[in-house]
C-alpha cells in the first residue's frame, strides 16, 4: 500500500505549471490555485482540471458548468499563495485585474495563458472530481511561466540562465 507521504513525494518529482482556475455562477466569482491541469484532446480542444471534494471551486464549476484555466507567470507566486489560502477566501480577487470570458468565467489580465472552457464532462475520482472542459477561447501573453516542483515554486532553468 502506498502511503500519502510516499505518493506526495513521488508526485513532487513531476514538475508542473501553476494555474488559477476561475468560475462564475451568477454574481458569484471564485477561483483556486491548481497544478492538476492537462491537455486532453486536440480536435476538439479539451483540457482537464482536478478539483478536491473539499474545494469551494468544485461546487461553483458544477453549478455554472464553465471554468477558465489562468496559467500563472513566474512573477505571480503571491497570487498562487493567495488563491490557495483558506484565509480571506472570498477576497482573493481584491486588487486583481480581470475581465470576463465568453463563458462568463473571470480571465486574469496578467496570466501567461488562458483557456476559457465550457464543462464537457465530469468524472469522480477518489477525493477529487475531474472536470473536462471544451476550450472556447485561448489567450497568450509572452512571459515566463511559474513552475512547481518538489513542493516549491521554481523557474525554468533556460530562462534563469539566459537572464544571467
Ligand atoms: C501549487 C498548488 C497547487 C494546487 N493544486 C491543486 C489542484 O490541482 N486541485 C485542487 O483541488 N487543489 C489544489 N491546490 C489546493 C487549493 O488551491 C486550495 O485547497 C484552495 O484553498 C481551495 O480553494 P477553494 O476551497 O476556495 O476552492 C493547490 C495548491 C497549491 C499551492
Amino acid at each position: 500500500m502506498v502511503t500519502s507521504d510516499e505518493f506526495r513525494e513521488a508526485m513532487g518529482r513531476w514538475p508542473t505549471g501553476v494555474s488559477i482556475v476561475t468560475s462564475r455562477d451568477g454574481e458569484e466569482i471564485h477561483g483556486m490555485t491548481v497544478s492538476d491541469f492537462s491537455g486532453v484532446s486536440l480536435s476538439p480542444p479539451l483540457v482537464l482540471v482536478c478539483a478536491s471534494h473539499d474545494s469551494i471551486t468544485r461546487g461553483v464549476i458544477a453549478a455554472s458548468r464553465c471554468f477558465a484555466v489562468n496559467v500563472l507567470a513566474a512573477n505571480q507566486r503571491e497570487l498562487s499563495n493567495r488563491f490557495a489560502s483558506k484565509k480571506d477566501e472570498h477576497r482573493r480577487f481584491e486588487g486583481v485585474a480581470f475581465g470576463e470570458g465568453v463563458t462568463g468565467a473571470p480571465l486574469l489580465d496578467d496570466a501567461a495563458a488562458i483557456f476559457d472552457c465550457r464543462l464537457h464532462a465530469t468524472f469522480e475520482a477518489g477525493d477529487h472530481d475531474i472536470y473536462v472542459g471544451a476550450v472556447e477561447s485561448v489567450r497568450l501573453r509572452d512571459c515566463e511561466p511559474l513552475v512547481y516542483f518538489g513542493g516549491s515554486y521554481d523557474r525554468l532553468a533556460s530562462h534563469t540562465v539566459s537572464e544571467a
